[in-house]
């Protein structure tokens, strides 16, 4: 029998001690088949080392905790943590891995923050990885497919890009939102993640486009009549629907990748540099699979989580200037800025269309690329918008800076379906 008692939430919840970002540092995503999962999460600590501006000697770190899915499945290794851990020269410390599908290292930043805040370590490692590339795509679907409910959804035939197919169509069905709001979103993450150069796809789709004219027309093959990217994304032969409404350019890709943060005390933030990121807000919360909800055009741990977040930071989100979202497929994008109260329930996609959501709108949604264009190595993504964060709060963001000098920023990072979610906020120091 499901027990179905309603979660009786402290109404505000507080950390016992203030807790800061003082490094951030990711791999390249993208596929790499000669790198194992530990050679990426290296690469993402080399890169957060560098990050740290008064230096980080790797004896001061206590604890590790990684997010990461599957790599028993993926890569063959389980227990992963420990072995990261030694590869990085940080044993005998504590090394927790932490697995909540693709909100893995969000809920690893939310641990990390839970260790410092109770007084247990001043200076934790907190970070995730995932390398999928090395089965092919049906065999990373199923592994993908156990974010769902084994019983009740996967033998119905329910993949992810299934899953968010149905959320697609109810969404569609209850706000007549149409198919161009969805293109919207993947055209303006590409052109978002074609200035940054850790991106999987670092080109934007009328650049994906262009290239395939310029291939055809050197093959001699009669050249396509796009006029543009939304004729392009409209042409089932360039675009393939994969689970209606969802086609290829809807879907986030299959990805190799990690990322890495130094989380402290807040008290010895300046041990470390004079330019800290304080994790001011932290929300988490669960909920069924997708098959038990009521409600398919929201995520109601997305806004759950949401809500604990913006209690503890005193803050709420009009005040937010710059916010990486979990965009595993573009319609989770605009149910994302609905759940986080950027914009009104049905009123997403309107928000998509007028291009508010773009780095230089009034409210800029994955300056990063997200996930649909930087690459969803899934135990990897949580951890890799805080870096996003890291460099805008910062003003090291370069081409893809948003503009302004954002004081707040926040992630979101959703587990399957929604059955976990995860929200942080994020001020410059
Ligand atoms: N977006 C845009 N282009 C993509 C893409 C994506 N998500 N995935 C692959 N491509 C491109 C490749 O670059 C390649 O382009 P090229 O022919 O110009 O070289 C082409 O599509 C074929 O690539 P391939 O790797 O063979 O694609 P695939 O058919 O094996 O996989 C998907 C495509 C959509 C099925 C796969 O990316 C997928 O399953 N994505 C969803 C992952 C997921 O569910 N994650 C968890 C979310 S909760």
């Amino acid at each position: 029998m499901k027990s179905r008692a309603k979660a009786k939430t402290k109404a505000r919840r507080g950390l016992g001690r203030g807790v800061a970002l003082v490094g951030a540092g990711m791999s390249k995503f993208g596929s790499f088949p000669e790198k194992a999962g530990r050679d990426l999460f290296f690469e993402a600590f080399q890169e957060l080392r560098a990050s740290v501006d008064k230096g980080l000697d790797p004896e001061a770190i206590e604890a590790l905790y990684l997010g990461n899915y599957s790599s028993d499945l993926f890569e063959g290794q389980g227990h992963t943590a420990p072995i990261i851990a030694d590869w990085l020269g940080l044993t005998p410390r504590s090394a927790t891995r932490i697995e909540d599908a693709c909100a893995s290292s969000g809920v690893a930043l939310r641990q990390g923050v839970i260790a410092i805040a109770s007084g247990l370590y001043d200076v934790v490692l907190v970070g995730g990885v995932e390398k999928m590339t090395a089965l092919p795509t049906e065999r990373v679907t199923d592994v993908l497919a156990t974010g769902g409910d084994a019983l009740f959804e996967i033998p119905a035939g329910f993949t992810f890009p299934g899953f968010y197919a149905a959320m697609a169509t109810a969404y569609i069905h209850r706000y007549g939102a149409p198919l161009e709001a969805l293109m919207r979103v993947g055209i303006k993450n590409h052109e978002h993640g074609a200035l940054n150069e850790k991106a999987q796809f670092n080109l934007t789709i009328r650049q994906i486009m262009e290239n395939k004219l310029a291939k055809a027309k050197a093959q001699g093959r009669p050249l396509p009549s796009w006029a543009d990217e939304l004729e392009f994304l409209r042409d089932d032969s360039a675009n393939p629907v994969i689970a209606w409404p969802l086609r290829l350019f809807d879907c986030s890709p299959i990805s190799d990748g990690a990322a890495a943060l130094l989380l402290v005390a807040e008290e010895r933030a300046k041990e470390f540099t004079d330019e800290p990121v304080y994790i001011i807000g932290s929300g988490q919360a669960s909920d069924g699979a997708l098959h038990s909800r009521s409600e398919l055009t929201s995520i109601r741990a997305a806004k759950l989580a949401a809500q604990e977040a913006y209690a503890m930071a005193g803050v709420g989100p009009q005040e937010i200037k710059l916010a990486e979202v979990h965009d595993c497929f573009t319609i989770a994008e605009i149910i994302a800025t609905e759940d986080l109260g950027f914009f009104p329930p049905g009123e997403g996609w309107k928000a998509a269309m007028e291009g508010l959501t773009s780095l230089r709108g009034p409210k800029p949604i994955n300056p990063s690329g997200g996930l649909k264009a930087k690459g969803h190595p899934v135990g990897a993504s949580g951890a890799a918008q805080v870096v996003e964060l890291w460099k805008q709060l910062r003003g090291q963001a370069g081409p893809r800076q948003v503009r302004g000098e954002p004081d707040l920023g926040l992630a979101h990072n959703v587990g399957g379906t929604g059955q976990t979610c995860v929200v942080h906020i994020f001020r410059r120091g």
